[in-house]
């Protein structure tokens, strides 16, 4: 039995990703929840990055207990030592530092020879080393790099005292075959390669991360960076439930290798992300998305009846797919709330956030005759935002109707004040957003808008995502919110926008992360 080791980097490199960006308040619940999923190491941010990015590896250095804390740090002895300052909060941390080894990097973005490069990786991990003995280094876009020169920088810094050596497909270029053998060869070539765990980092450009990186398993790796529901930079990395459910489900062609991710806190986590960034799965994403596990045909339907396994690999209570939708109503009581919402997993909540839900799930109801276990999932998400709100909607109005003019009146509380304002638009939700522009004293170009309805039925909550560019700053702030009044739902959603983008400004500190 050999264990593979899960890195997950969905709080760093998946955050990266325009429009997933999350506060440190947000980061904190998701690496709760990735603890609970049993990933060994979570990559916390790039404390270098932005005072922001600092904060979040401290905060959830401060608060993980059993998962190993990390942060990513170019090999630069500045970046280095804010890494160290940020993972001092826990004993259980590593530093991930990094340099590009292919050709193409070296002359274009470092403008470096390769003895120099080489000579920086190991400065740089011995530099790590005074923080920790857990140091894990990568050759960025190592793919492309040429092969004796990544055996000699490996040796070299395995040498100096990694622990874990990291093998990125930084452009996505890989084809499984090819990716295997390269493992396979560090393997054979480096000469202390035993003193050294092997890891990859796959992204998704041309659809293959995962596959990627299930044939460095076969070959030897053994230890995965992945994110959930596979986001990161451009087209995502290795998503980590399908890398995950791949080994459990092809037991047969893995062969005694195995992850401890606990698989049933899969799905509670995928839609975790999802509320906390307001991003959506496709419905037909392996293992996470809505249709993963739905039988469609009849014929499909009767295999399924008749014996389970003809057209399931895998059970869907597996990854914690919730079995029964017990739908409530007006006349649930806070008894049935308290213990649905434990059984969609939210065991940990205090009696007076249970209280505060309560009042919440009244009110919906009230609005809506049933009550579906996604409305739940969005009160609960809501009230657990994890960050303070500089501006809130106190009401609004709208007068609408085909050969009006589309006039909003909007009152919002900010920074203790009420600012009432009224202006007009092109629609309702033009309107709402010129109004509550002008009580915020900003403008911003609405890059996206999308709007699904989270449960059925007519009177369903619309959930609403907005990506917004203010003042015209290269920074992009995603908001959302739900609401069964969809106009509402679209003003809250650019509100939280408008909250994210202050609560990044407040913690401004330019994003260094390009050009490393
Ligand atoms: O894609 C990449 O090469 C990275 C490295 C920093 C590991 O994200
Ligand atoms: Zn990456």
């Amino acid at each position: 039995m050999e264990k593979v080791y899960i890195f997950d980097t969905t709080l760093r490199d998946g955050e990266q990703a325009p429009g997933f960006s999350m506060t440190v308040g947000e980061k904190v619940k998701m690496a709760l929840q990735l603890e609970k999923l049993g990933v060994d190491v979570i990559e916390a941010g790039f404390a270098a990055a932005s005072e922001g990015d600092f904060e979040a590896v401290k905060r959830v250095a401060q608060e993980v207990r059993t998962a190993k804390v990390c942060s990513l740090a170019r090999a630069l002895e500045s970046d280095i030592d804010k890494a160290g300052e940020a993972l001092s909060y826990t004993e259980n941390r590593r530093i991930h530092t990094f340099i590009a080894t292919s050709p193409i990097h070296m002359q274009h973005k470092l403008k470096m020879k390769p003895e120099d490069v080489l000579e920086r990786a190991v400065y740089a991990v011995k530099h790590a080393l005074r923080y920790t003995d857990d140091v894990e280094f990568s050759a960025e876009d190592a793919f492309r790099s040429e092969r004796e020169f990544l055996y000699r920088i490996f040796e070299a810094v395995i040498e100096a005292g990694v622990k874990t050596i990291n093998v990125p497909d930084t452009v996505g270029y890989a084809i499984p075959e090819e990716f295997g053998k390269l493992i396979a060869d560090i393997k054979n070539n480096v000469p202390n390669i035993d003193k050294a765990i092997i890891s990859v980092h796959c992204h998704n450009d041309l659809g293959l991360a995962v596959a990627n990186s299930l044939a460095a398993v076969k070959n030897g790796a053994r230890q995965v960076h992945s994110t959930i529901n596979g986001i990161g930079e451009r087209a995502g990395n290795a998503a980590v439930e399908e890398v995950v459910m791949a080994i459990k489900v092809r037991q047969d062609y893995f062969n005694g290798i195995y992850t401890t991710i606990n698989t049933r806190e899969i799905y509670k986590t995928s839609r975790l992300l999802c509320r906390i960034t307001g991003s959506f799965v496709q419905p037909n994403k392996a293992i996470v998305g809505d249709n993963a596990f739905a039988h469609e045909a009849g014929i499909h339907q009767h295999g399924i009846l008749a014996h389970r396994e003809t057209y399931e690999i895998m059970r869907a209570e597996d990854v914690g797919v919730p079995a029964s939708k017990i739908i409530l109503g007006k006349h649930s009581g806070r008894h049935a709330f308290k213990a649905r919402i434990s059984e969609l997993g939210y065991t940990n909540l205090s009696e007076s956030d249970v209280d505060n839900l309560f009042t919440k799930f009244k009110k919906l109801a009230d609005k809506k005759k049933e009550v579906f276990d996604e409305d739940i999932e969005a009160l609960i998400l809501e009230e657990l935002s994890g960050f303070d709100q500089e501006v809130k909607l106190e009401y609004f109005h709208v007068l609408n109707g085909n050969g009006l003019i589309s006039t909003a009146t909007v009152k919002i509380v900010k920074n203790g004040e009420d600012v009432v304002s009224t202006a007009s638009g092109d629609g309702p939700i033009d309107a709402v957003i010129n109004a509550v522009e002008k009580a915020l004293e900003i403008k911003g170009k609405l890059m996206d808008y999308t709007i699904r309805s989270l449960s059925s039925g007519k009177d369903a909550m619309g959930e609403v995502r907005v990506i917004v560019r203010f003042e015209d700053t290269e920074n992009v702030a995603s908001g959302k919110a739900v609401s069964t009044d969809i106009i509402e739902a679209s003003l809250k959603a650019y509100i939280d926008a408008f909250n994210r983008y202050m609560a990044k400004k407040a913690f401004m500190g330019r994003k260094i992360s390009e050009g490393v």
